[in-house]
C-alpha cells in the first residue's frame, strides 16, 4: 500500500485508560472526564495517538462498568454526555483518537431490557436475553469467571427459569440469535459514533451466540454478525475501527478478521504471556513458537499487541505446565493469581528494573502489530495485591508526590481505591512530575521509544523474520518494508552477549542505532557481532 492510504490504525500507539482511575476534577475521589481532559496535553506529549477509554456507561459497578446499565448515557461519577463530547473533541483537536468499549456481549442485570425481560414474559424483551427451563443446557462452556462462578446459568425467582451468563451472574448475556437485539447494538453504535468517537474496542467477542455441543466460543453465527456490524459501519461511517476483544489462540483469532471485512485489528492475547516467559528464561523460543503459530492477516487488518492491561495476565492461552511456572516465577503468592491469571502490573512484575521493563516495551514495538500501553505503566506504577478482584491494577494515576498522588483533592479515605505508596512503588518517588524531571525516568526513556517506534513505520507495516534462532540468550528480528531493513536484537539475559547475525546479504551496508542515532559500523561479509549489554537491546537501521 502507498503510504498515504495506509489507514491510521495500522500504524498507531494506542493508551489504555480507566477515566475513574485517571485525574478527578471535582474532588469527589472518582476520577471524571473533565479531570482526563485536562490531562491531554499530558497524553499528546507521551507520543501516543489513540486512547482507549474503558467503560463509562451508567453501571451498578459489579465489574468496574462492564455491566452497562444504560448504553446511551455517563455515568454521574464520570461527568456528563456534554462533558464527553467535550473530551472528544479536545481531544481530536490536539490529533488524538478515542475509541471507547462496546460491551455487545451482556448488559447488567439492573438494565431496563433486563428488569422487563425477568418481570414480563410476554414483553418482546423476554427474548432479549438467554433463558431456560433447566441449567443443564450448553454444558460444554467453560466457566470464565472461575473464582467466583460455578455455573454458566442462574436462576432467577422472578422468571422462574435461569438466564445464560458468560461472566458474573450480574452480567445476563443478550440473545444474538434477536433480531431485535442486533438492531438495538447498531442503534448504540450510532449513538457514540455521532458524538465523534473513532471506533470500539468490542468486548468479549466469541460469546456471542451459544449452539447445543459446540463450546459455544468463535460460532459461524457469532462471526456473521459480527460481518453485520462490520458492513453498518463501513456503510455508514469513515476511518472508524472495530477492535476484537477474543482471548483465543492466534488461528481463531485469524477469523475476526475475515476477508478484511470484519474487525480492523484484534488483541494477540498469547504473545503477551511469552513475552513475559522470554524474559524470565532468556530463551526466545517461547516467541519464535508462538509467532510461527500466527497466521498472516488480511493486509487492511492488524494486530493490537499489549504487556499488561485492565485485567489479570491471562493465563488461558499457554499449557498447564507453563501456567503453574508462570504463577510460581510471577505470582509467588495465592494474593497475587486470579481466575487464570495474575493481577499484578508490569513494573513489579518485572523487578521495577528499568533495564526489563524497557527491554519488554521494546520486544513488543519490535513485533508486527499496534502497541497498547496501559495507563501508569509508562511511570512504572506499583499495584495493590489487597484490593477486591482486579482493582489492584486500576488504583489512581500518580501525578505527582503531594498528598493523594495529585489525582484528587479530596481526603485520601475519599478515594475510590488507595493511591500506591509501598516501598520502591511509592507515589512520592514513581510520579509523572519526578519523571518528567529526569532525563534518565522510565517516562523520559518510553517516550524517546515510542517516538522512535512510531517515527519508524517499518515497526507497524514491516514483513518480519527472526534471525540467530540458534541464540536463543538474544530475540533477534529482521524487519523489511518497500526497501527498509531494520534489525532488531534483545538480549533477554542478564549477562552480556555477544551476539552473532548472519548480514552477509546486506555486507557492508551501514548500520545506524535509531536510538540513539548513533553509527554502528557497517554489516559483514562474514558474521556481524552485536554486543549487547544484560537486558539491552538495540535497533539497527540498515543501509
Ligand atoms: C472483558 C473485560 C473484563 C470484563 C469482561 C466482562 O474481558 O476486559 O474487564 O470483566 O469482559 O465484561
Ligand atoms: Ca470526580
Amino acid at each position: 500500500m502507498p503510504q498515504k492510504e495506509i489507514p491510521w490504525y495500522m500504524n498507531t500507539i494506542f493508551y489504555q485508560i480507566q477515566i475513574k482511575a485517571y485525574c478527578d476534577s471535582n474532588n469527589d475521589g472518582i476520577g471524571d472526564i473533565p479531570g482526563l481532559i485536562s490531562k491531554l496535553d499530558y497524553i499528546k506529549d507521551l507520543g501516543v495517538e489513540c486512547i482507549w477509554i474503558m467503560p463509562i456507561y451508567p453501571s451498578p459497578m459489579e465489574d468496574d462498568g462492564y455491566d452497562i446499565a444504560d448504553y446511551y448515557g455517563v455515568h454521574p461519577d464520570y461527568g456528563t454526555l456534554a462533558d464527553f463530547k467535550e473530551l472528544v473533541d479536545q481531544a481530536h483537536q490536539r490529533g488524538l483518537r478515542i475509541i471507547a468499549d462496546l460491551v455487545l456481549n451482556h448488559t447488567s442485570d439492573q438494565h431496563y431490557w433486563f428488569q422487563r425481560s425477568r418481570t414480563d414474559p410476554n414483553s418482546k424483551y423476554r427474548n432479549y436475553y438467554v433463558w431456560s427451563d433447566t441449567d443443564e443446557k450448553y454444558a460444554d462452556a467453560r466457566i470464565i469467571f472461575l473464582d467466583t462462578e460455578d455455573s454458566n446459568w442462574a436462576f432467577d425467582e422472578e422468571a422462574g427459569m435461569y438466564y445464560w451468563h458468560r461472566f458474573y451472574s450480574s452480567q445476563p448475556d443478550l440473545n444474538y440469535d434477536n433480531p431485535e437485539v442486533r438492531m438495538e447494538m447498531k442503534k448504540v453504535m450510532d449513538f457514540w459514533l455521532d458524538l465523534g468517537i473513532d471506533g470500539f474496542r468490542a468486548d468479549a467477542v466469541p460469546y456471542l451466540i451459544e449452539r447445543e455441543g459446540t463450546n459455544c466460543e468463535n460460532l459461524p453465527e457469532t462471526h456473521a454478525i459480527l460481518k453485520d456490524f462490520r458492513a453498518y459501519l463501513d456503510a455508514n461511517y469513515e476511518d472508524k475501527i472495530l477492535l476484537a476483544e477474543a482471548n483465543q489462540w492466534p488461528e481463531d483469532v485469524r477469523q475476526y478478521f475475515g476477508e478484511g471485512d470484519e474487525f480492523h485489528m484484534g488483541f494477540h492475547f498469547p504473545v503477551m504471556p511469552r513475552i513475559f516467559m522470554a524474559l524470565r528464561k532468556g530463551d526466545a523460543s517461547p516467541i519464535h513458537w508462538i509467532m510461527g503459530k500466527t497466521p498472516e492477516i488480511p493486509n487492511n487488518t492488524q494486530w493490537c499487541t499489549f504487556l499488561r492491561n485492565h485485567d489479570e495476565l491471562t493465563l488461558e492461552m499457554v499449557t498447564e505446565e507453563e501456567r503453574q511456572w508462570m504463577w510460581s516465577e510471577y505470582a509467588p503468592e495465592p494474593r497475587m493469581r486470579i481466575n487464570l491469571g495474575i493481577r499484578r502490573r508490569l513494573a513489579p512484575l518485572l523487578d521495577n528494573d528499568q533495564r526489563k521493563i524497557l527491554l519488554a516495551n521494546a520486544l513488543l514495538y519490535s513485533l508486527p502489530g499496534a502497541p497498547i500501553i496501559y495507563y501508569g505503566d509508562e511511570i512504572g506504577m506499583g499495584d495493590n495485591i489487597w484490593l477486591f478482584d482486579r482493582n489492584g491494577v486500576r488504583t489512581p494515576m500518580q501525578w505527582d508526590a503531594s498528598i493523594n498522588a495529585g489525582f484528587s483533592d479530596a481526603p485520601p479515605e475519599k478515594l475510590f481505591a488507595p493511591v500506591i505508596d509501598s516501598q520502591e512503588h511509592s507515589y512520592k518517588e514513581v510520579n509523572v512530575k519526578n519523571e518528567k524531571q529526569d532525563p534518565d525516568s522510565l517516562l523520559n526513556k518510553m517516550k524517546h521509544l515510542i517516538k522512535v517506534r512510531k517515527t519508524n513505520p517499518i515497526f507497524a507495516l514491516g514483513e518480519y523474520e527472526f534471525l540467530a534462532k540458534d541464540q536463543p540468550e538474544c530475540l533477534v528480528i529482521l524487519r523489511k518494508y518497500q526497501d527498509s531493513c531494520l534489525l532488531c536484537a534483545l538480549n533477554l539475559t542478564q549477562t552480556a552477549q555477544n551476539l552473532a547475525v548472519d548480514l552477509s546479504n546486506f555486507k557492508e551496508s551501514k548500520l545506524t542505532d535509531i536510538i540513539s542515532d548513533q553509527d554502528f559500523g557497517e554489516a559483514q561479509s562474514g558474521i556481524t557481532i552485536i554486543e549487547l549489554s544484560p537486558y539491552d537491546f538495540k535497533w539497527l537501521s540498515i543501509g
